[in-house]
């Protein structure tokens, strides 16, 4: 399932994503099938489903077959499930991995003209990274040796993920995903972790998902060659291109919850146990999250950094990662990773290799996401 990129606004792109854009507009939830999901449309109602822990459970089934049954987890009645939830990563975790991603990237790209997919370039230096910050006591070689065992399984998890219907136990992709998390939790165990299965969940969630939102980053740079001169210039902040892309791109653009009982959001009633759906990529087109007076409807569509320059109002009210206790512990990891990937822009010129289409089968990534690269030489002036 692909669409066009880059505007990813005011177009229709196909399947949920396409629905989810069309309801840009609404301010009740939206229901998107006969029995759900339900799409939260408003930032008030989208931020209470995420942080209502009594209300709103997190989900153990969203899978179409329990959406179309109109019951979103596997337990029938009975109070919320109580589910393990991830510490955020402290100051020192984050500034090791912000360093291991800058190592890694260095000595990418060194050939002007080198052809490369952005999701590829990333790979290694995006799961070293995350590796490195969430288990500080291993040795390089161990590090980078679980870092690839995180990225076997990601890879083998996808087509789990992106089947129509959940694959059968003994199906091949449950087989070949089954063999490469038991690899990477017996490496773990190796290594020493008391809980391999919690420990690789994590690092496989903090590995994709910042591939992915660095790949759109790369795409959207090389596509806006102007808000790479500024950003040389320093006429845009670094952080304002991150924001930018998990505004218009966020690689997770939707998260769910499950109503632990029925409730009411506005004027709708939700029955119990209906699939909650809350959108990042929503919400981050909503005329009062995104700065104005000059950005129009069709405006919000568009990659633009510098609208964040000289404004009150604050990015991430959109939700990119999430709210709530199940927020994304990887935040301040995830930030720092994208301002090296910035980093690594502006030590060369990216011209797009093809069109980028949005790929909706694990959350959102660009597919193709080729580039161009050519180092720039250092003498060069910050503008030309
Ligand atoms: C740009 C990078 C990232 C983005 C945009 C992102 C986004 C998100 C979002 C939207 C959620 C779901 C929150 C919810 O449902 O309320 C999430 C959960 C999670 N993220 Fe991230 N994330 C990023 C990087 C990372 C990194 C680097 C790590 C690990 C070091 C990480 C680990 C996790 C984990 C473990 C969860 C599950 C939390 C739970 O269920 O309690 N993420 N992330």
């Amino acid at each position: 399932m692909t669409g066009p990129f880059p505007s990813l606004g005011t177009e229709a792109p196909s399947g949920r994503l396409g629905a989810v854009l069309r309801a840009v507009g609404a301010d009740e939830p939206v229901a998107l099938g006969r029995t759900g999901p339900w799409l939260v449309t408003s930032p008030a109602d989208s931020r209470r489903v995420l942080t209502d822990t009594a209300c709103f459970d997190f989900p153990l089934d969203v899978s179409r077959r329990a959406v179309r049954r109109g019951a979103g987890r596997a337990a029938a009645s009975g109070p919320p499930t109580p589910h393990e939830t991830f510490a955020a990563l402290g100051p020192a975790a984050v500034a090791a991995g912000r360093r291991v991603v800058a190592e890694e990237l260095r000595s990418r790209c060194g050939d002007p003209g080198t052809v490369v997919e952005a999701m590829d370039l990333l790979r290694a230096p995006v799961a070293r990274s995350t590796a490195a910050a969430a288990l500080p006591d291993l040795d390089p070689t161990a590090r980078d040796e679980i870092a690839d065992l995180v990225l076997s399984w990601v890879d083998a998890l996808g087509p789990v993920i992106a089947h129509r219907r959940n694959p059968a136990r003994f199906s091949r992709v449950r087989r070949r995903e089954s063999v490469a998390r038991r690899r990477l939790e017996q490496r773990l165990t190796d290594a020493g972790e008391q809980h391999p299965a919690r420990i690789a969940t994590y690092l496989a969630a903090g590995t994709q998902v910042p591939i992915a939102a660095g790949a759109w980053l790369l795409v959207a740079l090389a596509a806006h060659p102007g808000v790479a001169t500024d950003l040389r210039a320093g006429e845009t902040e670094p952080l304002a291109a991150v924001w930018e892309t998990l505004r218009l791109t966020p690689p997770t653009w939707v998260t769910g919850r499950v109503s632990a009982a029925p409730v009411e959001l506005g004027s709708t009633r939700l029955p119990a146990q209906a699939v909650t759906l809350v959108s990042p990529l929503l919400l981050g087109r909503r005329a009062e999250l995104v700065p104005g007076p000059e950005h129009g409807e069709a405006d919000r569509g568009v990659f633009s950094p510098r609208r964040w320059t000289g404004v009150a109002m604050r990015p991430g009210a959109w939700l990119p990662f999430g709210a709530g206790p199940h927020a994304c512990p990887g935040r301040n990891l995830g930030l720092a990773q994208l301002l090296e990937v910035v980093a690594w822009a502006g030590r060369h010129d990216l011209e797009p290799g093809a069109v980028a289409r949005v790929d909706q089968s694990r959350g959102i990534f660009p597919a193709p996401s080729t580039l161009v690269v050519h180092p720039r030489h250092p003498d060069r002036s910050s503008s030309d």
